[in-house]
């Protein structure tokens, strides 16, 4: 068992064990590392300043090309989650005496004035690069690449310049510089055996199978287990107190499957929700594009929509949507810690039982989520209302998917199924059956309003700083208007 995690950081490997296992990684890059270009502003994972590259190998996948490196916040994630990650931080960008292509392009396009995030955007663009490639970048790239980042002084202007006219130099491409063969070697070896930090009575456990998980989590009952940490890490900073015992996956090789059926898409607990967005671009299009809207590159290249639905927020942007595609989460534990693992399959609409409540049993832990992909005759829409149009909460979130008989233009369409879900309208995301039942027929502008009326009055919102209750049914009963608007007429 190792008693530490093995990080790479611009390319020098460094062991953490103890106390520092439990820092937050910008901390300790600022503190222990003596890299302070990495900066903190909002230590919540909404400003981009300390943004970070981080590329990491899948565990039981074969060697073979090199990760990926991604912008990540490091305000938020713990040390100990940093295990097997090779880490480039802006210390790391410059070859010799020569800026990077990104910091080149800041300098041209006068995109630093009192410099404080620059490090953060400097980052972000090039973590957009190794993505992107060399061609062009167009303006809504590089936008879509920058919305986990603020700049308080110049304006996004300059920046978004930078971002579009920055030049790819091979000299300073990341992956070889960085994920060498060495390091990748040593990350392999480390990752082959489980690991167990502790200090001061916290313990952080990261098996290598489902059944050490299922064991530790039925002895702990007080435990949390860790996805990216991007909902858990922001409390942490804020003061409130760490979970005693935390049980990460990252070390098992089945929860980083993702798969296409050909009904189904199936999940894995710690797959990120930048991967899954690109799973879902053919098989379930309405759903990858609403994954644009939610958090930033630099969350969802690590957040996870495991850690999404087990968060259990009413406003969880993932859940109508998967209460309107025959959501389902796996589970799988060991009851009393004897005998062999144990699976069970909830379906998301028995998923929730109260506010932030699951009705998951204790010591049992998710290992993948299953949904179906859009039939050729459904219709899916999924609608998000925030105060801003990126890296927002969802005041009101909706979800509908009608399956249709007959075609377009010949007098109105019968609707054989529907499902309507909405988040934001009470203490958990809700599934409207009656509002189901009465859409089923035929479906013109008549039966639209009377829907939209009865939406309205079938719920409770609640009111709070997002929104009062009378105007959530307002919201409510508009974004059905509006689906039922783009399918009447196209
Ligand atoms: C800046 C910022 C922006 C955000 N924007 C959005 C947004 O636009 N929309 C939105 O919906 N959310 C948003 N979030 C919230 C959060 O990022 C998401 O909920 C994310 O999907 C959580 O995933 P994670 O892997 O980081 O979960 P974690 O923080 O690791 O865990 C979240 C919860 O899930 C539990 N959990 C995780 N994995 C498992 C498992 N395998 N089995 C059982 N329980 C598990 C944890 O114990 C914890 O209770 C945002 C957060 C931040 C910081
Ligand atoms: S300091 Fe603001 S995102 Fe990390
Ligand atoms: S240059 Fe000052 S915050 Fe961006």
């Amino acid at each position: 068992m190792r008693d530490h995690a093995l990080l790479h950081v611009n390319g020098v490997p460094c062991q953490v064990r103890g106390r520092e296992a439990f820092m937050m990684l910008a901390d300790w890059l600022r503190k222990t590392k003596g890299l302070p270009g990495t900066k903190i502003v909002c230590a919540e994972g909404d400003c981009g300043a300390c943004t970070v590259l981080r590329a990491c190998e899948t565990p039981g996948v074969e060697a073979g090309s090199a990760p990926r490196f991604d912008a990540m916040n490091s305000c938020i994630a713990l040390l100990a989650q940093m295990d097997g990650a090779h880490v480039v931080t802006v210390e790391g960008m410059q070859a010799g005496e020569e800026l990077a292509p990104a910091q080149e392009a800041m300098r041209r396009c006068h995109g630093s004035q009192c410099g404080f995030c620059t490090p953060g955007f400097v980052m972000a663009i090039s973590g957009m690069l190794e993505q992107h490639g060399p061609g062009p970048v167009d303006a809504r790239c590089a936008r879509n690449h920058l919305t986990g980042n603020l700049c308080r002084c110049t304006g996004s202007a300059p920046i978004v310049e930078a971002a579009c006219t920055v030049r790819v130099s091979e000299r300073h491409a990341v992956r070889p510089r960085y994920a060498t063969a060495a390091a990748l070697a040593a990350s392999r070896a480390a990752q082959a055996e489980s690991m167990l930090v502790e200090h001061d009575g916290f313990r952080f456990f990261a098996p290598v199978t489902l059944r050490e998980a299922c064991t530790f989590a039925a002895e702990h009952p007080d435990l949390r287990v860790v996805g990216a940490g991007t909902d858990l890490g922001v409390p942490v900073n804020k003061g409130r107190p760490m979970a005693r015992s935390m049980l990460s996956l990252h070390l098992i090789p089945e929860v980083h499957e993702s798969r296409l059926t050909r009904s189904a898409v199936q999940v894995g607990a710690r797959v990120p929700l930048s991967q899954l967005r690109h799973l879902c671009d053919e098989a379930v299009p309405e759903f990858a594009r609403f994954l644009d809207l939610f958090a930033s590159p630099q969350i969802k290249n690590v957040a996870t929509l495991v850690g999404n639905i087990a968060t259990g927020s009413p406003i969880g942007d993932t859940l109508p949507f998967l209460l309107v595609a025959g959501g389902t989460v796996h589970v799988a534990s060991r009851p009393g810690g004897k005998g062999p693992v144990q699976r069970r399959a909830i379906p998301m609409t028995d998923l929730y039982r109260g506010y932030r409540q699951l009705s998951l049993q204790p010591g049992e832990i998710i290992t993948h989520v299953t949904f179906e992909r859009t039939a050729p005759q459904q219709t899916v829409r999924l609608f998000k209302v925030s105060q801003r149009k990126d890296l927002d909460i969802s005041t009101v979130s909706a979800a509908y998917a009608v399956t249709w008989q007959g075609k377009r233009g010949r007098g109105p369409r019968q609707i054989v199924e529907a499902r309507v879900a909405y988040g934001g309208v009470a203490a958990t995301p809700i599934r409207l059956a009656e509002v189901e039942q009465a859409l089923v027929g035929a479906f013109d502008a008549a039966r639209a309003e009377q829907v939209a009326e009865l939406i309205a009055r079938s719920i409770q919102p609640l009111s709070d700083v997002r929104g009062t209750a009378a105007y959530r049914s307002v919201l409510a009963a508009n974004l059905f208007r509006q689906f039922a608007g783009e399918v009447l007429h196209g």
